[in-house]
């Protein structure tokens, strides 16, 4: 029998190019966002490029009260789970709006810890699956210019760290995924170093991969993970004058 992944988020750019990845890989597909009639046009492609299923699902991170219900009407309970959604939000009216840091906070984080922890419990019943969280860099060290983002990703990067320990022994494995700079919607108007910058299809394909190969901690494009060790060692009394 065919496994089922389910993809949270799945309109985001990078996890469409996943999706690729695994349809291609012979997964059958839970699409679920907010945009449904974008996710039923992507999943009929997928069902007819690489002859799989996928169903379409409306799902919103930040409607906490509905994700237990919206996960046990999956049939059947996915083997797999990707958390895509996620949002980088306007920094600098987080400093001054509640309602702007709540939204980074609630969809990156709290949304995260909300499905993940259904998701887990049933996964650790049946024995085997996998999680993948897509954090990122950001939550690896705090900085002036996006620490309401980095800090709702360092709690889901350390959310996804004990999820791992905790479910290692019932045969679920969890992967973090640390995108540097990748190109998507969620980027577009900034202006990216090109040699630092992955396109969706190359991220997809490294957490494709993770998948495979049974890794914990994913770094894409792989240099991020020497960079971000460089950053985290530089001592703070040095970091605060760099303003980077
Ligand atoms: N691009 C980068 O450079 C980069 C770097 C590091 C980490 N990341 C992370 O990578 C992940 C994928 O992002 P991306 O770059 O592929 O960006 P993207 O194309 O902008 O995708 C973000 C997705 O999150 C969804 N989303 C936002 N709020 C949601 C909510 N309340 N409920 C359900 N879905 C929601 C959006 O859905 P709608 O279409 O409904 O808005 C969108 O499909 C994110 O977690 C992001 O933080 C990205």
């Amino acid at each position: 029998m065919r496994k089922n992944i389910l993809i949270l988020g799945a309109g985001s750019d990078m996890a469409r190019a996943l999706c690729a990845e695994l349809a291609g890989g012979g997964y059958d597909l839970f699409l679920a966002g907010r945009n449904v009639d974008e996710l039923s046009k992507d999943a009929k492609d997928l069902e007819i490029r690489f002859e799989i299923q996928a169903e379409v699902f409306y799902f919103d991170a930040l409607d906490f009260d509905s994700h237990a219900g919206f996960y046990e009407h999956l049939n059947p309970q996915p083997y797999g789970v990707v958390v895509a959604f996620g949002l980088l939000g306007d920094e600098n009216r987080a400093r001054r709006d509640p309602q702007e840091w709540q939204r980074i906070i609630n969809t990156n984080f709290t949304g995260c810890v909300s499905i993940l922890s259904l998701a887990a419990n049933r996964m650790e019943k049946a024995g085997e699956g996998f999680i993948v969280g897509i954090s990122s860099v950001a939550g690896d060290r705090g900085r002036a210019s996006n620490y309401v983002y980095g800090s709702a990703k360092a709690g889901m990067s350390a959310f996804l760290s004990g999820l791992r320990n905790r479910l290692f022994s019932s045969g679920v494995r969890v992967i973090t995924v640390k995108p540097g700079f990748v190109r998507t919607k969620m980027t577009r108007d900034l202006d990216l170093p090109s040699r630092l910058s992955a396109t969706p299809e190359e991220a997809a394909g490294n957490i494709y991969k993770a998948i495979l190969r049974n890794r914990d901690i994913v770094y894409t494009r792989w240099m991020w993970r020497w960079i971000m060790a460089f950053i985290k060692h530089i001592p703070e009394r040095i970091f605060k004058r760099m303003s980077i």
